[in-house]
């Protein structure tokens, strides 16, 4: 078969296998980010955390210190903002908030002597169970996406006082292009190893998260979209999957396709990354924004 017919062939019976799939519900959902994280959170801080921190750290010191009363992290993962609002905001209470309640375990860790209060919770129902107008500042960490990020928006406005801050970092769609581009290929690939189906709600751009927040009567107070650059700590021609499982950037998306297994699908995964010199980017957005 040439290449242009398998392609046609690969794209068809990829669309039938989803349409199957979609027919009997089989999404990804919760449950799977919660065992994937339970799953990599003694890795995480090792493997990725560090990646992140150069913007998430630029995020916090955004925020005019004029917090009093209660702060929360929702999904504050190993806890690594929660600690540093801690120490930013020594006169607060913090609440770190996540499903994972591996990620929560090491989170706990940081804070053996700084009091601080672990919820695990999915952070809509936390928010949900919060009363009106009682949280001076929420942040998010890399997290939101991983929830609905207008009904996230929506219910901190609510949550907050007036002229409380919510601050957050969110990935764009198009984030770390080279790893999603080798995930779809094998999905068109060995469309019958595909055994779920996956609805990202990371936002696709500035302007569809500013509405959002918009309508939630948030005023900006700082922004930035950008790009930030990963070097995955391996030789080019070792395995990309082994670290790549223990960062979270397939989180969730690992249930849907065979990549722990050593196998075809694997093995084309490891090929496409190997092949694929382009740089591995994080595609961000972050803000922080004022409830009017
Ligand atoms: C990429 S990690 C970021 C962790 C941390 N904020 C940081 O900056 O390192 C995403 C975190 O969000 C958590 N998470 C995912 N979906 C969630 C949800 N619906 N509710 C609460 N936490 C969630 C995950 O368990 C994970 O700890």
């Amino acid at each position: 078969m040439n290449e242009t017919l398998r392609k046609y062939v690969d794209c068809l019976r990829l669309n039938l296998r989803v349409i199957s799939l979609a027919l009997s519900r089989k999404w990804i959902g919760r449950q799977d980010f919660e065992a994937s994280y339970d799953r990599l959170a003694p890795h995480y801080d090792g493997a990725w955390q560090h990646f992140l921190r150069p913007v998430t750290d630029r995020l916090l010191s955004q925020i005019p210190p004029e917090a009093t009363g209660r702060i929360v992290d929702l999904g504050c993962g190993t806890g690594y903002a929660a600690w540093q609002l801690a120490s930013l905001f020594p006169q607060c209470a913090i609440t770190a908030v996540d499903l994972s309640s591996g990620m929560l375990q090491m989170a706990k860790t940081k804070f053996a002597t700084t009091p601080a209060t672990f919820v695990h919770l999915d952070m809509l129902q936390y928010l949900a169970g919060q009363e009106e107008q009682s949280v001076s500042l929420i942040v998010s960490a890399w997290a939101i996406g991983y929830s609905q990020p207008a009904a996230v928006i929506r219910e901190a406005a609510r949550v907050l006082k007036k002229n409380g801050l919510f601050a957050f970092v969110v990935n764009c769609a198009d984030t770390l292009q080279p790893i999603y581009q080798a995930f779809r290929k094998c999905m068109a690939r060995y469309p019958e190893s595909l055994a779920r189906l996956a609805l990202p709600n990371f936002p696709r751009s500035g302007s569809s998260l500013q509405k959002m927040l918009v309508r939630s009567n948030f005023k900006t107070v700082w922004e930035q979209e950008g790009r930030h650059g990963i070097t995955p700590p391996i030789d080019s021609q070792a395995s990309m999957l082994p670290w790549l499982l223990q960062t979270g950037i397939l989180a969730g998306f690992e249930h849907m396709l065979p990549l722990q297994h050593p196998g075809p699908v694997n093995a084309y995964f490891e090929q496409l990354m190997r092949q694929n010199n382009d740089l591995i980017s994080h595609h961000y957005l972050a803000a922080i924004v004022r409830k009017l």
